[in-house]
């Protein structure tokens, strides 16, 4: 230990400190000595705070839906996340928690993501319309405009390099089309970000709640989920 490595330790003892969770005391005084975590922790911290920032302005928007819902839902997962999932709406479930996807639509969806050795933690999860549509009503068109713009903040935001889009509101609302989902599915689009100044890449498939009713598209699902697994491994 050197002279100054001791003097910055006397002083860390005599302000109360009797133990460390490192070898040797962090000098703080040096500006120029960084803990290896700081730098990505400053990413989320500035993160973390946008998005806040975000809920509250989504809270100060009177969205007729506000009257009918509980709570409202915004996201899952990791801020920092390359894939961000958009579904629909909340439904029963997601309004009383607060969180989207934890259903049992979210039950399958967590399983399409492990399937593709992904975990809720490792991507970002959304909806299209952050409060709950009466009795699981299709958001209308006006309701997806009106929540479009939260949408788009939330991508600027987390800067993803892949969406994954679940089911045609999501569909219609991010790639702005008419088409089908059996048209849209099945290959890349590409989403344009003019603040983000990029293009990410884009995949569209069958919500998991449609799944559900639906088990036998299950096999054209997977075909899309690996869509992204190829293009994330290629990515590494
Ligand atoms: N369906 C959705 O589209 N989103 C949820 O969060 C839950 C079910």
């Amino acid at each position: 230990m050197n002279q100054s490595d001791k003097k910055n330790l006397e002083f860390i003892k005599n302000s109360g400190v009797n133990y460390f969770l490192q070898d040797s005391p962090r000098n703080w005084f040096d500006k120029q000595q960084k803990a290896p975590e700081d730098s990505a922790n400053s990413i989320n911290e500035d993160k973390l705070l946008e998005i806040r920032i975000l809920i509250d302005e989504i809270k100060k928007y009177q969205s007729p839906l506000q009257k009918t819902a509980k709570k409202l839902v915004v996201y899952d997962g990791n801020l920092d996340a390359k894939v961000m999932f958009i579904g629909e709406a909340p439904g029963r479930d997601e309004d009383e928690q607060g969180i989207p996807f934890v259903g049992r639509a979210g039950q399958l969806l967590n399983k399409m993501l492990n399937a593709i050795k992904l975990t809720r933690n490792d991507v970002y999860i959304t909806n299209v319309v952050n409060w709950r549509p009466p009795e699981n009503r299709t958001p209308t068109d006006e309701e997806i405009l009106a929540f479009l713009p939260f949408l788009q903040k939330q991508i600027n935001i987390v800067s993803p390099d892949f969406l994954f889009l679940l089911g045609g509101v999501a569909a219609k609302a991010i790639l702005s089309t008419p088409l089908t989902l059996a048209k849209l599915r099945g290959k890349l689009h590409e989403y344009e970000s003019m603040q983000l100044n990029k293009k990410i890449h884009t995949i569209v498939s069958y919500h998991p709640a449609f799944l559900l009713r639906s088990p036998q598209y299950k096999r054209a699902a997977w075909e899309d989920l690996q869509i992204l697994q190829q293009k994330l491994d290629n990515e590494t």
